[in-house]
């Protein structure tokens, strides 16, 4: 995706250090651009514990490039230690954020990526490098296929406009920034908008660290892509007036069986979409399936994060990025960070393979190798 006319992925290796990992710090978006240099595993794992990196598709990219900084820092001794070093490495990654499954899934195919490569360790380190590669090229490529996909559900509602404008709403940022180039949720809609697709996105804001507000407006900004802003809670009225053609969210794991960790705050809109007859569609890549849990209300681990960041709000004053405190100082807040929508809720599934139903039947009729 261009930013100030210039292409950028959203993780890449230093040109001129092979052995730094440059990110985009996405919490000082849209205000500034900064980049930032990760050169140790704790410098990855906070980078994404705390956000500077976030989306699951760049989570699992971020872990990927991860494990390759933690096998060019692994004792060269012996293989068994650098694979334990590796391991406790996975294992520190793993912690940082429990819902997106892309995160466990990056670092288990590096795992086994480097036990099966051998006895040398500097074939290891290679082969680390090439995985990191892969899945940060497989995951702009999927990004790719789902915006072609995608674009004949809006191609068609166009039509049947007659060329009207085609409303989106999309909440939080499922876009380019949450994975490696294109997005999921926005891949369709930049592949309709360059078609000449008259687009429109309601972008909801998505509390309480503001996604949608700061990070989806401000690349549909850099696209040129018709969009507004809207409150948390507005979905609902837009949807009863007939101003939402559909709905596309990204997601942070799907169950084979079709129910959809995503956003907090997904959920309701899914709920006004299906009582205003408005298709719900949810874009991923393979990544973010769970090809193990059936019920995601009852299995999917909800991450919830430190109240300040409900109690604070961010946000440019006089030139400076600020916090300010928004609830009384010494009420509790909680703040719980994805739902779970039930498959029933969901049109359809916008994956790399093609669109299929979000239930065991059209999901395993896409991936047949999955079927047990
Ligand atoms: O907490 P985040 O920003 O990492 O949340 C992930 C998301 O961006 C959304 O839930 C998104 O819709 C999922 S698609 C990457």
């Amino acid at each position: 995706m261009n930013v100030y006319g210039k292409h950028y992925r959203t993780i890449w290796l230093k040109e001129d250090d092979p052995q730094t990992v440059q990110i985009i710090e996405q919490r000082l978006l849209p205000h500034q651009f900064v980049i930032e240099d990760l050169t140790t595993v704790d410098e990855v794992a906070r980078a994404i514990k705390e956000m500077h990196v976030r989306g699951a598709g760049l989570i699992g990219a971020t872990a990927g490039y991860g494990m390759y900084i933690a096998a060019l820092h692994a004792p060269r001794d012996s293989t068994t230690a650098f694979m334990t070093s590796l391991t406790a490495a996975g294992e520190t990654l793993k912690a940082t954020r429990p819902t997106a499954v892309n995160l466990e899934w990056a670092v288990e195919r590096q795992l086994e990526a480097i036990e099966a490569a051998g006895d040398d360790i500097e074939e290891k380190i290679e082969t680390a490098l090439r995985m990191a590669q892969t899945i940060a090229d497989e995951d702009a490529e999927f990004c790719r296929r789902i915006g072609e996909h995608g674009k004949a559900i809006i191609q068609e509602i166009s039509q049947r406009k007659q060329g009207e404008t085609v409303n989106i709403l999309t909440h939080c940022n499922a876009g380019w920034l949450a994975f490696v180039d294109y997005g999921t949720a926005t891949a369709p809609i930049y592949a309709a908008f360059n078609e000449g697709i008259k687009v429109h996105v309601w972008v909801d804001e998505t509390r309480p660290q503001n996604q949608g507000a700061r990070l989806t407006a401000w690349e549909l900004n850099q696209h040129g892509v018709p969009h507004t802003v809207i409150a948390d809670n507005v979905g609902g009225h837009l949807m009863q007036h007939g101003l939402v053609d559909m709905v596309i969210t990204g997601t942070d794991r799907t169950l084979y069986t079709g129910d959809v960790a995503n956003k907090i705050g997904t959920y309701l809109k899914a709920l006004a979409a299906k009582d205003n007859d408005v298709p719900f569609y949810v874009a991923l890549p393979s990544s973010t399936f769970d090809w193990k849990m059936r019920d995601g209300v009852k299995e999917i681990p909800i991450e919830q994060r430190d109240a300040t960041e409900v109690k604070y709000m961010g946000g440019l004053h006089e030139g400076e990025i600020k916090s300010v405190l928004l609830t009384p100082a010494d009420s509790p807040a909680a703040n719980y960070a994805f739902d779970v929508t039930p498959a029933r809720l969901v049109t359809g599934l916008i994956t790399e393979r093609g669109i299929c139903a979000a239930s065991e039947e059209g999901i395993l009729g896409l991936y047949p190798e999955k079927k047990q």
